[in-house]
């Protein structure tokens, strides 16, 4: 299951990525905002979608707000998320070939609805690298949330 959240500016991105999940058959759920309030704060859905997805085993996320950055930096503090931000094809390969990410965060207004698109698609698809320096260095990562 794929998550989904956004503020206000991420809204209209949000229902872009939505349909294309759909059209593309993969399984998702819209946590919201559901209407377009310009005063929401990003904080709120980044919450509910990292916590849906440091819940459920295999789940995966992903935040929408203006830049990216917000969503991504509250993603962060739940544990059991890995989240980092795509704004071209490299960094949403490497969001998941490197980082093995379980939320991509999108800038709303940063990526076009296609470019947005494609970057979904490469991080859906890619896989963690098999090389083992990857894994040891996002299990250094998930050691810091147990204080060791
Ligand atoms: C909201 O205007 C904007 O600040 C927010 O969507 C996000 O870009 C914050 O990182």
């Amino acid at each position: 299951m794929i998550y989904l959240g956004a503020d206000h500016a991420g809204f209209d991105l949000k229902k872009i990525i939505k349909n294309y999940l759909d059209s593309i058959g993969v399984a998702n759920k819209d946590l919201g905002n559901t209407k377009l309030d310009p005063d929401d704060d990003y904080n709120d859905f980044a919450k509910k979608v990292a916590q849906k997805v440091a819940r459920e085993k295999g789940a995966r996320g992903i935040l929408i707000c203006g830049t990216g950055n917000g969503v991504c930096i509250v993603a962060n503090k739940i544990r059991g998320i890995q989240a980092a931000i795509a704004h071209n094809e490299f960094t949403a390969r490497m969001a998941k070939r490197h980082g093995d990410t379980n939320i991509l965060c999108l800038g709303g207004r940063v990526v076009k609805p296609t470019k947005a698109k494609k970057l979904v698609k490469i991080w859906l698809e890619e896989k963690l690298s098999p090389d083992p320096k990857y894994l040891r260095r996002i299990k250094k990562i998930f050691a810091l949330e147990k204080n060791l």
